[in-house]
Order: C-alpha cells, then structure tokens, then sequence
C-alpha cells in the first residue's frame, strides 16, 4: 500500500474528531490544515453542532461557508469539546501552538473548554518541546526587550527570537493587531514554568507553550492509522 502523505495524515485524523463532538452542542474550533479538514467534515455531520466559537478568521470563514453559525467568545462560559491541532505535542500533551498565528484566541478558547482534543500528523510527536520554533505573540514595543531575554537564557536555555515576516518582509500582523516572534534552539524541558514565566515578561500578549491547557488526548494520523494517545 502506497504511504500516506502529511496532507492525508491530517484528513484521517480531521474527520476522525467527529467522533467526539455532540451534535446540537456549541464546540471551540481551532486553526490550521488539520483543522480545516475538521471543519470540513462539521459540515457533513447529518445532525450538525449548533455552533462554533472560533479562533481566528480563517476558520471563522470556513465555518460560515458551511453555514456553521459563529459565535463570540463572549457569549459562552463554558465548551464541552476544543479540537485543534498543534506543531508540536510531548508525551503529556503539552504543546507548542501558533506556527498559523492564532495562538492567543486559541488559547482564550481552549480555556472556556473541558476537553481539548488535539489532532495531528505522526511528524508533530515529540519528547522534548523546542525543535519547532516557539511563537510569541507580542506588543510591537516590546520585541527588542523579549529577544534580549530569549538571548540571555531563561529556565536553562536559551534562544534566538525572529520576528516573523510576510513573504513581502513586512511583519506579520495577528488578528489581534499585534507581532509574532518565532524563537530557535529552545529546549522546553518543564512546559509549565517556562510558559509561566514567558507570560510574565511585559508586552508578551501569549507565548505558544500549551502546558496549562494542555491536551486531554490527541489523534495522531500515523502510516498505520489513526492512535488515540491519553
Ligand atoms: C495555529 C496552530 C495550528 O494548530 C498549528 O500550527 C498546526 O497547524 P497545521 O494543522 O496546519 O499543521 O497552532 O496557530
């Protein structure tokens, strides 16, 4: 049998989320290709979701489409189910989010949920967070102060943060109006405390370590199918 690719990968483990969502029930929506597959098979469940609360504008759109209703955040105190993939994902679900530049309002949605299932291709499982660059979003005002930090090393390791750029090289604006920095040869070795203390230096809007939400299971689209990890 042919190998699958990455892209196929993601479609397994896309429309495999199904499975977990309630049909009439409003659930959070994350961002990226794996998602998009998700969304995609939202709109062919027979009894659909009453609705979304979306994390970027991407899928918002892609939700509409569908004719899936969108809701503010603010209209909800709590989800059942948040289903979104990641870049990377340690054995204890700890993530890195943000290489699609959603970050915050996937972590502000991600909050609101009991239930954070993540969906990713085999490539995405790691040991150790840090190969793929972490992403912080941040106030313009202070990106020179926080790649001086990464520099000066923070909880034993240390990093170069890039501000990230549009193919045009001008810097790539969020949904939040804000910059990213994408930071090289970190090596996360405790997910929570250095979330913590990346989220206390002043103008970090988020820093992409999902450890306080981290995910309560994951589908992994592998060559042999799709593995539910706990
Ligand atoms: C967006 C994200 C995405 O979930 C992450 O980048 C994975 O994306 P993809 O499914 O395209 O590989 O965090 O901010």
């Amino acid at each position: 049998m042919a190998q699958l690719s990455q892209d196929q990968l993601k479609a397994e483990v896309g429309r495999a989320a199904i499975r977990y969502v309630t049909p009439g029930t409003i659930i959070g929506v994350g961002t990226g290709s794996t998602v998009a597959y998700f969304i995609e098979a939202l709109g062919e469940m027979p009894s659909p979701v009453a609705g979304a609360v979306s994390s970027s504008e991407r899928s918002t759109a892609a939700l509409r489409a569908l004719g899936i209703p969108v809701l503010d955040a603010n209209e909800v105190d709590h989800l059942d189910l948040y289903v979104d993939g990641a870049d990377e994902i340690d054995p204890n679900g700890c993530m890195i989010k943000g290489g699609g530049g959603a970050l915050t309002r996937e972590k502000i949605v991600s909050s609101l949920a009991e239930r954070f299932v993540c969906i990713a291709d085999a490539s995405k499982r790691v040991d150790v967070l840090g190969t793929f660059p972490l992403p912080v979003e941040v106030v313009p005002m202070a990106e020179a102060s926080v790649v001086r930090r990464f520099a000066a090393g923070v909880l034993g390791t240390s990093g170069t943060a890039v501000l990230r750029r549009n193919d045009d090289g001008t810097p790539y604006v969020t949904d939040n109006g804000q910059h990213i920095l994408d930071v090289r040869g970190l090596r996360i070795d405790d997910p929570l405390a250095m979330e913590s203390a990346v989220n206390d230096w002043p103008g970090v809007v988020t820093v992409g370590i999902f450890a306080r939400q981290r995910a309560s299971l994951c589908l992994l689209g592998t060559p042999d199918g799709v593995a539910t990890l706990t």
